[in-house]
């Protein structure tokens, strides 16, 4: 009976972790979460009219205008934050030079995971 009981411990623990990990793992919406770390990190050089913007095509005014991307097609690939480049450049995964924003100190951690969960939930106008 006992060695009966104790193999479910094991399950119970696993169970009770997958919980706390998934309750602790938070949404972020376009609006509320990564609008603003556009606006306080990119928009300066990604507004119409600014260097960023006429230089690549990529605009951060809009949700359309993210999802559009740059003159060369979109950044921003919904559901793989790993394909997309937006994420790839804010997180220094690309070459050092031409990482985003540009010329600056990287965002936070905080912020390169706020986008990255944004984008692999499906980078949804939320
Ligand atoms: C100081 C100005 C500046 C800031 C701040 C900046 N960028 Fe850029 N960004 C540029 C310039 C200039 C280019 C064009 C690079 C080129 O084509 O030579 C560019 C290009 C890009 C591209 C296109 C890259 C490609 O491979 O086509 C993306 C995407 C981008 N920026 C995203 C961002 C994001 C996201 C932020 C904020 C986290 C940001 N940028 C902040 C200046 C900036």
């Amino acid at each position: 009976m006992m060695a009966i009981r104790h193999a479910y411990l094991p399950t119970i623990l696993v169970s009770t972790l997958m919980t706390i990990a998934c309750s602790g793992e938070h949404k972020p919406g376009y609006t509320a979460d990564v609008r603003p770390i556009l606006d306080k990190h990119c928009a300066e050089c990604h507004m119409p009219d600014m260097e960023g913007a006429t230089k690549s095509g990529f605009q951060v005014d809009s949700y359309a205008s993210i999802m559009k991307g740059t003159k060369l097609g979109p950044v921003i690939v919904p559901g793989s934050a790993e394909s997309s480049t937006l994420y790839i450049l804010v997180a220094g995964k690309a070459d050092p030079t031409i990482n985003m924003p540009h010329g600056k100190q990287a965002i936070s951690a905080n912020e390169i995971d706020t986008i990255r969960l944004w984008i692999d939930q499906g980078a949804m106008d939320n």
